[in-house]
C-alpha cells in the first residue's frame, strides 16, 4: 500500500480503556502513532496497579509521547463485586523501568470514565469502536448505567480470557477476566459485539532475542523508553513463566489497524463466578454443546511476524 493510500485511509475513531501497565503503555503508543487510528480518549481502570498509579502512568505516558491533548478519565477504583487483586507483571508503580518519565502536568477530565464514555458516544455520528486492555470494571459499570447507549458502541476489542492454553498454566484464568469476572459477565450478556484477544494468541507474540535486536535498532528516545519497558516486563515474565514478555495489549490494539493479524471463531463464552480456584475462568462452547448462541469472537491464531513488523513500523516512522 502506497503512502498516499495510507494517508487516504480515514482513521478509525476509538476509545481505549486500559490499566497501564507496560503492555498497555505500548498499546497507547501504537494508538497515538498509527495513522489508521483517531484516539478520541483514554479511560483508566485499576488492575496492573492501584487506580491512582494507573491514572498517573497514563497521564505520564501520553504527555511523554506528545499526546497531551488526548483526554483521560479516571474510572473504577476496584472491581464491581470483589476486592481488587493487583496484577504482578509491572512492578510496584505499574510501570517500573522508566523512572525518568517526567511527572505529568496533564490532568484527568472532571468526570468519571463511565460518564466520559457516555459523553463521547453521544458526540459520535457513527457507532464507536472501543479497545479494552484491562479488567472490564468501567465497561461493565457503563452497561449498567447507560443501557440506552449500547447501540452506539460498534464493538469492543478486549485483551482477555484464555481457552485452549489452560494446560500450560497453574490457574485456568487470565488476569483481566480474573480481576473482575462479574464485569466480564455483564459485558458478555450486554449483546455488544466483543472480540476476545486471549492468552491463546497473546502468548504467541513474545519479545525474545530476535525481537530485542529489532527494538535495539530503533535509535530514538521513544525506542529507548519502549526497550526499557520491555526489559523490565520480560524479566518478570522470564522469572514467573520462563518466557519472554508477551505483548498482550499491543496485539489487541493492533487488530483495529489490521484485523487480518488473527483468525477468530464465534463461540458462546461463559465466565465462572463461583469457583474457589476457578472464578474468572472463561469457558468457550466451541462445539455449541449447550445450544447457546455465540456471544463473542474468540481469537485462535495470530501472525506473530506481521504483528511485530507493524509494531516496529509504528515505532520507527
Ligand atoms: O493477562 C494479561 C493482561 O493483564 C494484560 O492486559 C496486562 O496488562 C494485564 O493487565
Ligand atoms: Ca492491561
Amino acid at each position: 500500500m502506497t503512502t498516499t493510500d495510507l494517508n487516504s485511509i480515514r482513521p478509525t475513531p476509538i476509545l481505549l480503556d486500559c490499566d497501564p501497565g507496560h503492555d498497555d503503555a505500548i498499546a497507547l503508543v501504537m494508538a497515538h502513532r498509527s495513522k489508521a487510528i483517531d484516539l478520541l480518549g483514554v479511560t483508566v481502570t485499576c488492575g496492573n496497579a492501584e487506580p491512582e498509579k494507573t491514572v498517573s502512568n497514563t497521564l505520564r505516558i501520553l504527555e511523554f509521547i506528545g499526546a497531551q491533548d488526548v483526554p483521560v478519565a479516571a474510572g473504577c477504583v476496584r472491581p464491581l463485586a470483589r476486592p481488587l487483586v493487583l496484577g504482578t507483571a509491572d512492578g510496584p508503580s505499574g510501570l517500573e523501568g522508566s523512572p525518568y518519565l517526567p511527572q505529568a502536568t496533564k490532568t484527568v477530565e472532571p468526570m468519571h470514565a463511565v460518564d466520559f464514555i457516555a459523553k463521547t458516544l453521544r458526540e459520535q455520528t457513527e457507532p464507536l469502536r472501543i479497545v479494552a486492555t484491562g479488567p472490564l470494571c468501567n465497561l461493565g459499570l457503563f452497561v449498567l448505567k447507560y443501557p440506552e447507549l449500547l447501540s452506539k458502541i460498534k464493538d469492543i476489542t478486549w485483551m482477555g480470557g484464555v481457552f485452549w492454553r489452560k494446560s500450560e498454566y497453574i490457574t485456568p484464568t487470565e488476569f483481566n477476566a480474573f480481576c473482575d469476572p462479574e464485569a466480564l459477565k455483564i459485558v458478555l450478556d450486554s449483546g455488544v459485539p466483543i472480540t476476545m484477544v486471549g492468552l491463546d494468541v497473546t502468548m504467541k507474540v513474545l519479545v525474545e532475542e530476535p525481537q530485542y535486536r529489532e527494538f535495539e535498532k530503533i535509535d530514538t528516545e521513544l525506542g529507548r523508553v519502549v526497550l526499557d519497558w520491555l526489559k523490565f516486563y520480560e524479566k518478570l515474565h522470564r522469572n514467573s513463566m520462563g518466557v519472554g514478555g508477551a505483548l498482550h495489549d499491543p496485539l489487541a490494539l493492533a487488530l483495529i489497524i489490521d484485523p487480518t493479524l488473527v483468525k477468530t471463531r464465534p463461540a458462546h463464552i461463559g465466565v465462572d463466578l463461583t469457583g474457589t480456584y476457578t472464578f474468572g475462568a472463561t469457558v468457550a462452547d466451541y462445539w455449541n454443546e449447550r445450544g447457546l448462541p455465540p456471544n463473542a469472537q474468540v481469537c485462535e491464531e495470530v501472525d506473530s511476524d506481521r504483528f511485530f513488523d507493524l509494531l516496529y513500523s509504528l515505532l520507527r516512522d
